[in-house]
């Protein structure tokens, strides 16, 4: 029955499901988090919310794509079927679909701020202009737009090759060359003047601050950078093989992102601190990357431009590569969808994709300059994509996949799938069913109802 591909290495299913992990969310978002909520405190509840919750998902996310070898939505059907668990499938694809038309947006700045550090366009710049230089650049009808189009056309080009030629071996390129940068911006960074207030920025202890809103707020983070609660893992899963480990895997796709979510808060704050700024006040987001950073790294090689430059095209191109593997991810689970259920080839279903969330995403990207006045539900066009599938959809889908793991499919199918058909010792296996039934649907339900604001007379 199975003429889909296949990953042909363990280390490039790795690769790729780290690719989709390794994004945005672990440069602009969890250092900031680490750094103004407890430091080590909160790393040590991040990472406990990685193994309560983001790997016992991140396994039944694997299983329910292995199990069927298909794409998302057939997945559920074929599990569970004439049954309404279908739309957790479907919703998974509509999510994937969401998060890439506003995440392309943000690739296309990545690789204008590439750009522009790279043709030393920040040299001399005072710090107060950083802002107005990224308003005029996203509020500009045309140079988002180009940009976007070309980073979907690049994630275009990857999965319409398919998996073995296309993301398989992109990633096996590509994720090396990410490792390495981090590790040459990590050395740079520490070795600045200065630099060991930002580690201590970054690391030390305070259990203080640590609120029943931060270890929510830890889980939601640990959800999106997981890249979890909907169907990218379970789409590049189905393309596992029947030895893949899935609990070995999700262990070093889950060690791989908080390493580098971690390395980044060694980039990002020795420079800062470096150059005397208030790493209290920064803001996670957008505002970082593309405000507060190119000023920093400016100025904290102390006049000697051409290690600015180097630096920061360097850490622009880290993020863009980080967008890009992630991008793909989300590509694929659309592509792989409409080439099942519509039969076309994957050429063309992948383009349906890449027209279909270049002519969103520009919308998205217009609602910084003349779409600004269109408000869906209050927010901007932007607002609205980011917002909704990132506070609500992903937390949704995640609570259905644990209810579905953990209660409705048969315990067999659990057991056959993390042991390999009984050929792999996994003694786990009670401990992560015990999660899925009881404390996932808990704890993400929990995170839901503080993304709604539920818990806010409370912290
Ligand atoms: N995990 C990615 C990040 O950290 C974002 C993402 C979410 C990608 C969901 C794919 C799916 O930025």
């Amino acid at each position: 029955m199975n003429t889909r591909e296949n990953f042909g290495s363990k280390l490039g299913a790795i690769l790729a499901a780290a690719g989709s992990a390794v994004g945005l969310g672990n440069v602009w978002r969890f250092p900031i988090e680490t750094g103004q909520h407890g430091g080590a405190a909160f790393i040590i509840i991040y990472i406990a919310c990685i193994m309560v919750l983001g790997i016992p998902i991140m396994m039944s996310e694997f299983l329910i794509g292995r199990r069927t070898h298909s794409n998302t939505a057939r997945a559920y059907e074929m599990l569970a079927p004439g049954t309404g668990w279908k739309w957790v499938g479907r919703l998974g694809v509509f999510t994937g679909t969401f998060i890439l038309c506003y995440y392309c947006v943000i690739g296309g700045w990545t690789l204008h701020y590439t750009l522009l550090a790279a043709t030393n366009a920040f040299d001399g710049v005072p710090a107060t202009e950083f802002a107005d230089i990224f308003s005029a650049f996203v509020s500009n009808e045309w140079m988002p737009t180009v940009w976007l189009i070309i980073f979907m056309l690049m994630s275009h080009v990857v999965v319409s090759r398919g998996i073995q030629h296309g993301i398989e071996r992109f990633s096996k390129v590509i994720m090396p060359t990410l490792f390495i940068l981090v590790v040459l911006l990590v050395v740079c960074s520490v070795c600045l003047p200065g630099a060991s207030k930002g580690i201590e920025f970054l690391l030390k202890p305070d259990f203080s601050k640590v609120t029943g809103g931060v270890v929510l707020g830890a889980m939601g983070q640990a959800f999106f950078s997981l890249s979890l609660g909907m169907g990218c893992l379970c789409t590049y899963a189905s393309y596992f093989n029947t030895h893949t480990d899935l609990g070995r895997t999700a262990l070093n796709v889950c060690v791989i992102d908080t390493i580098v979510a971690i390395m980044a808060g060694f980039i990002i704050f020795p420079s800062v601190f470096n150059i005397g700024m208030d790493a209290d006040h920064l803001q996670a987001g957008a505002n970082l990357l593309f405000i507060s950073l190119p000023n920093v790294f400016q100025k904290a090689f102390g006049g000697v431009q051409i290690l600015a430059i180097l630096f920061s095209v360097a850490f622009y191109f880290l993020i863009f590569i980080a967008a890009l593997t992630s991008a793909i991810s989300l590509h694929e689970v659309t592509t792989a969808f409409i080439s099942e259920e519509l039969k076309l080839k994957r050429r063309w279903s992948a383009l349906i994709v890449t027209a279909v969330c270049s002519v969103v995403g520009v919308l998205c990207s217009l609602s910084f300059g003349p779409l600004s006045g269109v408000k869906l539900f209050g927010l901007t066009i932007f607002d609205f994509f980011d917002y909704i599938s990132g506070n609500i959809f992903l937390p949704v889908a995640g609570l259905l996949i644990s209810v579905f793991a953990g209660w409705y499919l048969d315990r067999q199918v659990l057991h056959d799938e993390f042991t390999n058909h009984g050929t792999l010792n996994a003694p786990y296996v009670r401990v992560i069913i015990f999660i899925l039934k009881y404390i996932a649907p808990l704890g993400i339900g929990m995170v839901l109802l503080n993304q709604l604001g539920a818990f806010s007379w409370l912290w």
